[in-house]
């Protein structure tokens, strides 16, 4: 499986005047490339604290106090705010519920969207030059040293080759690019100035058509114009011919009219824009090589498509196959050396894991932190494309560990000191009568213990990782990673010259407010966001959080603030958006029902911790902890008339979260052990899991309540029943 985001043993507090409050406690889980996590609890339960830690938002008086969430290859709880800054909105963005807090009231919607378009644009070309150039050098040295020295002259001139015809498609695609934007402009200026025509608006005309005629004109990029040379030429002509003809309107009469010929031509300029613009790319990353080897040659000889093709095959037989053959030779040999490293550092992380469970110095645990961050770091395939996070992040991991340890070593006692002095200074002044207003702080304080076993955790966690990766080696087809490489430069080379322009970016916003169900979005574009219902507003928000191209969604209750009818569309947009752009989607929620067409997984959540997670079906249909029983029971269901079923009582105080299951108050199922000792995970199937002691071997059986039974046997024959209708 292929897992975008992990969230490991998160444990989130929040200084307080009354003390400590343990809003997330202990908390891991999955998101699954493609895929919809809901996370499901009552209010306070720890939602929006988690997906705030995600995208480092959280409140200043916020202590984080362990834990990790880990994102192509950086712990996002440790890396530096500028780092998370190419991370917020770019990589991951949020809707929030409501949409007003993610909108600048005095700023236009257009602009808003792209903004963030334009800064990030220019952030990623750089970093994808430097990556390019990085991950190539990488290469060359491991085919190298892989293959026979003899080879060293030809790996050298493919290698170059490899970069020179990445420089010969970038020319053309960059050239293509500007051309293809004015393009974009031209039939964005073209679509305004008539719906500003068709409004009545003063315009100059004659001036904005020789504009026009001038753009049309620039437009001669030979993959772009191929088949259109002569079309644009002729429209070109008959512009100009209808401009002549235009006669202003008299003085003292502000609206404009234009003429049929003009209306007339300025339409049929529309689809040809709309087809250029549309037209299959050509691939600049092949045809460069084509370019390369052939400067003389036409490009244009045939249709974009078929030229794709041949490119593609001129490419492999007199290119790609040699260079994969050496490359996958480099590949294997990075692969197999950074494997043996890995088998190496396992034997040493054992030993360290006995090391940090004893007594150390911290002269010592440095040290040995030091040198095994080292080697780990050694053991790691850099050529590999896509980042073991766990790897990556494991000497930061590790030293914040050992750091927080030493801390409290250090404060615990001074703490302790503290606090006893002041409470028997408070009691004093109690005991010889007096009124006293103010309040002990409470102490904080941490189990060295723990402390000590959370450090041997982030060791551990990288030894079943490297197993793993280790008994999983001959599967590796060294080739398949070849081509993902090329994939890869293909795809940096082509982020380096994919410049947005203020004008492509309007474009692209309208075309974004269009998809997310935007009426009349050239009129909108202009608008501020009080000229927007709720609705419209987190419709907006959704384009916003799209514009950047993200790989991960966080939505936060993004429909409580809607009404229902609305509550479904937007719902059916964020499913749609998810499946047509593979995005990955965190959906939180206090309402099980509303995730029940979306989520692939929930997480339900309870005082903090994650008490039941499993697939959709898991949870709707098999579901065994007492408090998804009661969440399941209070959701509305059209079929039955009975009362709904409120969860009684209230969730616990956080500030002191009480011993064993924090449910166990409020859970008419609970037995004296709940009162006591928090329950661990039980396993109920390769993919679903419940924190309850109802799932001990020794409890007592105990029937999921007819309430939840008959629903579910609701909801099996209805899914039957339309089944059998189709
Ligand atoms: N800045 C803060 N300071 C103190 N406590 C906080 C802070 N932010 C959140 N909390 C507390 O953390 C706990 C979890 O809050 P969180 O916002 O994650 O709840 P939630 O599950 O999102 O609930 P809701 O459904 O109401 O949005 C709550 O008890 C809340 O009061
Ligand atoms: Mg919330």
């Amino acid at each position: 499986m292929d897992k975008i985001l992990e969230v490991k043993d998160l444990k989130i507090s929040f200084r307080t005047s009354s003390g400590t409050l343990k809003a997330v406690r202990d908390i891991s889980f999955d998101l699954e490339r493609g895929k919809t996590l809901a996370i499901v609890g009552e209010s306070g339960s720890g939602k929006s604290v988690t997906s705030k830690a995600i995208l480092g938002i959280l409140a200043g008086n916020s202590i984080i106090e362990g834990g990790e969430i880990l994102y192509d290859g950086k712990d996002l709880l440790r890396i530096s705010e500028e780092d998370m800054c190419k991370i917020r909105g770019d990589k991951i963005s949020m809707i929030f519920q409501d949409p007003l807090s993610s909108l600048n009231p005095i700023v236009k919607i257009g602009k808003q969207i792209t903004e963030a378009m334009i800064l990030k644009n220019r952030a990623s070309r750089k970093d994808a030059k430097r990556s390019f150039n990085n991950h190539l050098a990488l290469l060359k040295k491991n085919m190298l040293a892989a293959n026979d020295p003899s080879m060293s002259a030809e790996i050298n001139k493919l290698v170059e080759t490899l970069d020179k015809m990445s420089i010969e498609g970038n020319k053309l695609e960059n050239n293509y690019n500007g051309e293809k934007t004015e393009a974009v402009d031209l039939l964005s200026e073209i679509e305004d100035f008539l719906f500003k025509a068709s409004k009545k608006q003063k315009l100059d005309v004659k001036k904005t058509l020789s504009e026009f005629e001038k753009a049309l004109a620039g437009i001669n990029d030979p993959f772009l114009t191929a088949h259109y040379d002569d079309k644009l030429k002729e429209l070109g002509a008959e512009l100009s011919a209808a401009k002549n003809a235009y006669v202003a309107p008299k003085k003292g009469d502000e609206a404009t009219v234009l003429s049929d010929e003009i209306t007339s031509v300025l339409e049929k300029i529309k689809p040809i824009l709309a087809e250029i613009t549309a037209h299959q790319a050509p691939n600049f990353f092949r045809i460069g090589y084509y370019k390369l080897m052939n400067p003389n040659a036409s490009l244009t000889e045939m249709p974009i498509e078929e030229f794709n093709e041949f490119a593609l095959k001129y490419l492999d037989e007199n290119f790609m196959k040699e260079f994969i053959s050496l490359e996958s030779k480099g590949v294997e040999y990075s692969f197999k050396q950074a494997l043996e490293k890995k088998k190496a550092v396992i034997a040493k992380l054992e030993e360290a894991k006995t090391f940090y469970a004893g007594e150390f110095s911290k002269a010592d645990a440095t040290k040995l932190c030091k040198e095994l961050s080292d080697e780990v770091e050694e053991s790691i395939d850099r050529l590999e494309t896509s980042k073991d996070s766990v790897a990556y992040t494991f000497r930061t991991a590790l030293t914040t560990a050992i750091n927080k340890y030493f801390f409290y070593l250090k404060n615990n006692p001074k703490e302790e000191k503290r606090f006893a002095k002041q409470s028997a200074k408070r009691d004093r002044l109690i005991a010889k009568g007096k009124t006293v207003t103010w309040k002990v702080v409470p102490k904080v304080v941490f189990d060295l213990k723990d402390l000590k076993a959370d450090i041997v955790a982030v060791i551990d966690r990288l030894i079943v990782r490297y197993t793993d990766y280790i008994a999983k080696a001959d599967e590796v087809d060294f080739n398949e990673r070849s081509v993902a490489i090329i994939d890869y430069f293909k795809d940096k080379a082509s982020q380096v010259v994919y410049k947005v322009t203020a004008k492509m970016a309007k474009e692209r916003a309208i075309k974004l407010m269009e998809e997310v169900g935007i009426h009349e979005p050239r009129t909108r574009y202009y608008q501020y966001p009080f000229e927007f219902s709720g609705g419209m507003r987190q419709r907006i928000v959704i384009a916003i959080a799209l514009a950047a191209d993200p790989d991960i969604i966080i939505c936060d209750e993004p429909t409580t603030a809607l009404d229902v009818t609305i509550q479904a569309q937007i719902l059916e947009l964020i499913n749609n958006l998810k499946k047509e752009r593979n995005l990955s989607v965190i959906f939180i929620t206090h309402d099980l029902g509303v995730v029940a067409n979306m989520a692939d997984d929930i997480a339900v959540m309870y005082a903090g911790k994650i008490v039941e997670y499993g697939t959709a079906d898991d949870i709707f249909y098999d579901p065994r902890h007492p408090y998804t029983w009661a969440l399941l029971s209070s959701m509305p269901d059209l079929d039955t008339k009975e009362k709904l079923d409120a969860i009684p009582g209230t969730p616990p105080n956080m500030i002191y979260p009480p011993k064993g299951d924090a449910f166990a108050d409020r859970n008419k199922y609970a037995m004296q052990i709940d009162f006591e000792e928090c329950p661990p995970f039980f396993d109920v199937s390769e993919t679903h899991k419940a924190a309850t002691w109802l799932l001990h071997p020794d409890a007592p059986k105990v029937e999921t309540p007819k309430a939840i039974t008959d629903r579910i046997n609701r909801m099996l024959s209805k899914s039957g029943g339309e089944q059998d209708g189709e």
